[in-house]
């Protein structure tokens, strides 16, 4: 049968990854959590302290999200039912988007199933209009970080522009943006400029106030304009008051993306903007329009997670998470450990340079009861693979300290 020369190519393809040593389908498989409060899962039956999650505040964990959760699928059923337009529009979605919205200082938002299907349909229909019918022309010019996460890329790809549509600058290098801005003006009705907040490979903060400041002085040399994407996953309740990078940076993007399957505890992605952008959003996103949005539970836990933000509670944790950055980069500075980038985010990439080694690291940490990811290529550049530690506010000192001991460890067997 000739479908098994099919299957060889797919197998050939596995065979490729895994010699490369950067396979990632053989998952730790997580059956449950201690009722410890520190983040301890448990896999193959021992308790192992989770320092790869993206759950910064430990909020997934938290009694508010979980009963708000509860009350929500209660009241309007485990799912939707139905896409957003046809029946699928409870309640409990426009309550968050009106929160997300007013946490965030916008008109309005938008919930998506995921901020990958946000970013995609969001960037599509930005830059491609909805369908052959529409008034949304693409003379438009792309611009994107170089490090701008894969659904970023796969938004931009969807759309299908002309290569001289598409500009690139270098990595959070806003000089770089300001050359492409000035080479391309007079040659594109609008601009859209494309950042991740947080660059989730090594926590770097994307230089924000610069990005706006150049966006605004730029506007009036493109006759449609300019407008400022950025999309914070990371950055959405890790950083400053909670509003991620627009707290640290001091401005705002036009149109911000999150997620609430990160920080905030729960899971989709939103969009919030002025009124326009969101109603246009509605009426093309393809994500949105053709694709179920998230469950009720999930959005009534997503509505309890901004109340506990906006509240003393909230603020106690990100104090929590902020004290345990200090900490963490305190004692890795002390113990000599090279990272591969200063972050003051809770991601803390360790550099370790080669897969091999970040695979070994790994399972030693393992069987010292520590959770942790290696980052290899095509992830990272090669020669970049690290060890992604992700701090939460849940951690204490003890189990910070338990982490940089047993790294010191494992450096007597691998050099890094
Ligand atoms: C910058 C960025 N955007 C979007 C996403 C996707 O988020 P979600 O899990 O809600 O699709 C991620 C997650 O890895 C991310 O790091």
């Amino acid at each position: 049968m000739s479908k098994s020369k099919f299957f060889s190519v797919l197998q050939s393809e596995i065979d490729r990854i895994d010699s490369a040593k950067t396979s990632k389908r053989n998952e730790k498989l997580i059956t449950g959590f201690t009722d410890d409060p520190s983040p301890r899962a448990i896999i193959n039956g021992k308790p192992v302290l989770v320092f790869n999650s993206n759950d910064y505040l430990g909020l997934r964990f938290h009694p508010a999200l979980k009963e708000a959760e509860h009350e929500a699928s209660s009241k309007f059923g485990t799912g939707p039912g139905a896409v957003r337009f046809i029946s699928g529009t409870l309640a409990v979605h426009r309550e968050l988007e009106e929160k997300l919205a007013a946490f965030h200082g916008r008109d309005d938002a938008i919930v998506f199933s995921s901020a990958f299907a946000a970013n995609n349909a969001v960037i599509f229909s930005l830059i491609a209009g909805q369908s052959k019918d529409s008034l949304v022309s693409n003379d438009v010019l792309v611009i994107s970080d170089e490090l701008n996460h894969r659904s970023i890329i796969d938004g931009i790809r969807l759309a299908n522009l002309p290569k001289e549509q598409r500009a690139i600058f270098a990595h959070m290098d806003v000089d770089d943006l300001e050359r492409v801005l000035k080479e391309n003006t007079g040659k594109f009705s609008r601009a859209l400029i494309i950042t991740d907040g947080v660059f989730s490979m090594l926590g770097e903060i994307q230089h924000l106030q610069r990005i706006r400041e150049i966006a605004d002085r730029y506007d009036c040399s493109y006759p449609q304009g300019i407008l400022l994407l950025v999309d914070d996953a990371h950055g959405i309740g890790a950083l400053g008051k909670g509003h991620g990078t627009e707290d640290i940076e001091n401005t705002k993007s036009d149109i911000l993306i999150g997620t609430l399957g990160k920080a905030l505890g729960s899971d989709g992605g939103y969009v919030t903007a002025d009124q326009v952008i969101i109603d246009y959003l509605r009426e093309s996103a393809a994500t949105y329009i053709y694709s179920n949005s998230i469950s009720p539970g999930t959005a009534g836990a997503g509505i309890a997670a901004i109340e506990l933000l906006r509240g003393n509670d909230g603020q106690k944790l990100l104090k929590k998470l902020n004290d345990n950055i200090a900490l963490f980069k305190k004692m890795a500075a002390e113990n000599g450990f090279t990272m591969a980038a200063d972050s003051w985010h809770p991601i803390q990439p360790l550099l370790i340079g080669d897969p091999e080694r970040t695979k070994q690291l790994v399972a030693l940490l393992m069987d010292k009861n520590i959770l942790v990811t290696s980052i290899n290529y095509p992830v990272v550049a090669k020669g970049k693979d690290e060890i992604r530690i992700q701090l939460s506010a849940l951690h204490t000192s003890e189990d910070i300290e338990e982490l940089i001991t047993a790294l010191k460890e494992a450096q007597e067997t691998i050099a890094f």
